[in-house]
């Protein structure tokens, strides 16, 4: 299906339309199995979805105690880090809907490294999740850096060409290095992707990525091409408008 991209003009309304987006997924998916997946990511860029998601209509209208939760990628810090994907998410969200624990499958920071937890991680959603031609997880939520990364997929990385692995240790160029991230396999076999970018720093890798017709293959986030449907949902900061 071709890639969706959707504009807006403040990003209060990028907030709400991306909300109401991650309601209607999760409320079909529910509707078409009785359950959802959804697998989210780390960066600021979701917390302005998080706290929309957290308040009224949303937290009335989201069916919570349907959905099992996952993450794209995690930082090697444990939970209660200030850089944790997982703690971000616990607290922005999923802290504050209601939620159980065996819904929640974090990247598990507590094994003995980034490679071991890859290991374990794969197996837990090779249990969960099922790969078929109508896709796999319901939502991925991705954001990206200003260099164009997505979830821990970094230009220039070896990963990029990962076929076999769901989940692999990885290695970010700056900031908390150790990583585990699914790969792009997994990542583009979901059934939708909400790709949130806002902001007037990613414009130029925006119109590079979707208005170039040059998509730079060296850039993780232009690899983004799901079984269903893939959105970019953009501010018009980021779309440069
Ligand atoms: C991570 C992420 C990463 C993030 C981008 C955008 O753990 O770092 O999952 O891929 O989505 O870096 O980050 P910002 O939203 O903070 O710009």
């Amino acid at each position: 299906m071709p890639t969706i991209v959707k504009i807006f003009p403040t990003l209060n309304m990028w907030a709400e339309a991306a909300a109401a987006e991650f309601c209607n997924i999760v409320e079909a998916a529910v509707e078409a199995s009785g359950t959802a997946s959804v697998a989210l990511s780390g960066g600021q860029t979701p917390v302005k979805v998080y706290k929309k998601l957290s308040q009224s209509p949303w937290i009335q209208t989201v069916p919570w105690d349907k959905i099992n939760w996952f993450w794209v990628d995690e930082r090697w810090v444990p939970a209660e880090h200030e850089e944790s994907n997982f703690g971000l998410a616990w607290k922005q969200l999923l802290s504050q809907v209601p939620v159980s624990p065996n819904q929640i499958f974090p990247i598990p920071t507590e094994a003995a490294g980034p490679e071991q937890a890859a290991v374990e991680y794969e197996k837990v959603l090779r249990k969960h999740i099922s790969v078929t031609e109508k896709g796999s997880f319901d939502l991925v939520l991705l954001g990206m850096g200003t260099d164009g990364h997505t979830a821990s997929l970094f230009p220039g990385s070896l990963l990029l060409a990962e076929r076999q692995r769901w989940v692999s240790p990885a290695t970010a160029p700056t900031g908390i290095k150790q990583r585990v991230t699914l790969t792009l396999p997994l990542l583009n076999s979901a059934k939708n992707q909400l790709v949130l970018v806002n902001g007037a720093e990613k414009k130029d890798l925006i119109k590079q990525l979707l208005y170039s017709g040059e998509n730079n293959p060296t850039l993780p986030a232009g690899r983004l091409k799901c079984t269903g449907q893939t959105f970019w949902l953009l501010d018009a900061a980021a779309a440069g408008v």
